[in-house]
């Protein structure tokens, strides 16, 4: 396991420098490098919602302080995925929880379960699963053409149940399908053990199944300090709402964002965005997208602050 992973990242490295060497060669002129020395990557700022949004087998990481917008920006992620990609299988893993599924498994509609709650957002078209059996269930909604999926659980101690939907989703996801994965609340998944972090077997095989093009990965979380570098290392975007700790960006360095990177100020709903793999950096903010099911819209507006 732990010489794959190792093989894996050391393969997306290679094709990582491989295209950047290339981008940056200084020159008809020549010039001299030093054997092994890398060039400092030369970042642009991102130009549109593409660049930003999470493209099929990226792995996507979004920090920040709670009510800093990272949910907001995930039903935008959703929203694209569901409207771009017409194949796509989407599933929301949620253990806070905060999304409201539209219908139940067994065809009746979801708002009575959500009775008590004066909070969430809606997402239309969605299913939820009772998570008896998420085998079963990922199965039966699949086949009865439902493309999101919400997973939730009431009960935080239950989230092996979440971790153990993830990891089927991930190996029984359907043969020429995409499949979009979005986890909120990503550090309920890592735990600081007595050998350093752990986090759900489920979790990981998602996060760093790097060479698997069709599925994507988005989490968000509140701080990079509880997940494992291994996790760290396997994202390519990242969108970094305001967090108050220096040393974040220390975290940050496993994939590969420059050290003097810092994100907007609090309750801006801006957020520094970065993008390893096609280079890019820079502040930007998204238009959060309608919440009434009636007039919902897909966002196009954003405001690039690079
Ligand atoms: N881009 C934005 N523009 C305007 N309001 C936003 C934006 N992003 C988030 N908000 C508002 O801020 C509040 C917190 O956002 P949320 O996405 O739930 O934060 P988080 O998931 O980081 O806790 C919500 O009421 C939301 O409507
Ligand atoms: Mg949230």
């Amino acid at each position: 396991m732990a010489n794959r992973n190792l093989q894996r990242i050391y393969q997306q490295y290679k094709r990582a420098s491989a295209s950047t060497t290339a981008a940056r060669a200084p020159g008809s002129q020549g010039g001299i490098i030093e054997p092994g020395a890398r060039q400092p990557a030369v970042y642009t700022s991102p130009a549109s919602m593409d660049d930003i949004m999470l493209g099929p087998g990226e792995r996507g990481l979004m920090l920040g302080m709670t009510r800093e917008g990272k949910s907001t920006l995930s039903e935008v992620q959703i929203d694209h995925w569901y409207n771009t990609y017409k194949d796509a299988d989407i599933l929301i893993i949620d253990s806070k929880p905060r999304f409201r599924a539209e219908w139940q498994l067994n065809g009746l509609p979801a708002a009575p379960l959500y009775r008590n709650w004066d909070w969430g957002t809606l997402v239309p078209n969605s299913v939820v699963i009772p998570m008896k059996d998420a085998e079963s269930e990922i199965r039966l909604a699949w086949s009865l053409r439902y493309r999101i999926i919400i997973a939730q659980i009431q009960d935080r101690s239950d989230i092996g149940l979440l971790d153990q939907a993830l990891k089927i989703a991930y190996m029984k996801r359907r043969k020429r399908h995409k499949l979009f994965i979005y986890v909120d609340e990503l550090n309920n998944f890592f735990k600081v053990g007595v050998k350093g972090i752990q986090a759900g077997t489920g979790i990981i095989m998602v996060i760093t199944s790097g060479g698997e093009k069709n599925t994507a990965f988005l989490g968000a979380g509140q701080r990079p300090r509880n997940i494992s570098v291994e996790s760290i290392e396997s994202m390519t975007k990242l969108y970094w709402f305001y967090t108050p700790f220096d040393e974040d960006n220390k975290h940050l360095r496993s994939m590969d964002l420059p050290l003097d990177s810092i994100p907007p100020a609090s309750r801006s709903y801006a957020f520094l965005f970065f993008d390893r793999i096609h280079q890019k950096k820079g502040w930007a903010r998204i238009q959060p997208i309608s919440v009434k099911p009636k007039d919902r819209k897909g966002s196009k507006g954003w405001i690039n602050y690079g």
